[in-house]
């Protein structure tokens, strides 16, 4: 039984792609458009969303330059797509800064800017599309966090915080928005082949394709999921290890990631 209302169709459906120039967000975007969505999508490097919209020159893509970090400038762009759209049907949050952080090199100078953008970045976000969706009693939400949010892992001292956070923040949104019929999706991948995983040095196990990575998302908010996680055959063992007692938990994490 899903959380969410199940979505048999996008065609037609007004989505708004936040962090689509690369990655995740890029694969979204075109996965959402070959589904016969409206789409909107944001960044800041606005030529790699125009080198998305001029690969689909058949399809309505509203390209909007927003630095997530700034809540003037999502609102900006918020209020540029409602006068063009009237509403907004689904809300997708995926941008996000992933940069592997130890406690030698931790300080608040490197950990600001994540917190910025992955936590500060979608709580902006649905500050400002909320009041109308909660006004109408339609839309959905879906953030992209990660299974670093899970329960702590090497190297990830303020990423991991940051995505723990979505975690939380999405569980808390959905107990208020899911009676007033609003869509509440938690979106947390595995490792996915983009610009931001091209910098590990690690062997990551599991790892998928970033337009795999967006069929996962699709067909989840299709199916009305609320948790989104895959692939799933490590996403389900890292849920096992987040319910063993610490001990265990830090014995096997190290043996694995062999720090
Ligand atoms: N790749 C993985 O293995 C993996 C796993 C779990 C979760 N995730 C999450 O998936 C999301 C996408 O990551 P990715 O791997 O696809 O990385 P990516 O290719 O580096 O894409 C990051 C996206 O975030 C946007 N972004 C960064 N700072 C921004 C800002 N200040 N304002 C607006 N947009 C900003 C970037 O756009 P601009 O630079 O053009 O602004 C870009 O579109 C992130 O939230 C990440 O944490 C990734």
């Amino acid at each position: 039984m899903p959380l969410n209302k199940p979505i048999s169709s996008f065609a037609g459906q007004r989505v708004w792609i936040i962090g689509a120039s690369s990655g995740i967000g890029a694969a979204c975007a075109e996965a959402f458009i070959e589904e016969g969505a409206q789409i909107a999508i944001s960044a800041r490097r606005t030529e790699l969303l125009n080198d998305i919209k001029s690969k689909y020159p058949n399809s309505s893509i509203e390209v909007q330059a927003c630095d997530v970090s700034d809540p003037a400038s999502i609102q900006t762009c918020y209020d540029t797509l409602i006068q063009r759209w009237g509403e907004i049907d689904l809300v997708l949050f995926v941008s996000g800064i992933y940069t592997p952080l130890r406690a030698e090199q931790f300080t608040l100078v490197k950990a600001k800017p994540i917190m910025d953008v992955n936590v500060m970045g979608p709580m902006a976000t649905v500050a400002t599309v909320l009041p109308k969706m909660l006004e109408r009693g339609h839309g959905g939400i879906g953030i992209v966090s990660s299974v670093a949010g899970y329960s702590g892992l090497p190297k990830a001292l303020a990423y991991g915080p940051s995505k723990a956070a979505m975690i939380n923040f999405c569980e808390t949104l959905f107990y208020d928005l899911q009676p007033k019929n609003i869509n509440v999706y938690m979106i947390n991948p595995g490792f996915v082949e983009t610009p931001a995983t091209a910098k590990n040095d690690f062997y990551m196990p599991g790892l998928i394709s970033s337009a795999h990575a967006a069929q996962e998302i699709l067909q989840g908010i299709k199916r009305g999921e609320f948790d989104i996680h895959f692939p799933k055959g490590f996403t389900r063992f890292l849920k096992f290890l987040r319910i063993l007692p610490y001990p265990l938990y830090f014995y096997l994490v190290r043996k694995f990631v062999k720090i």
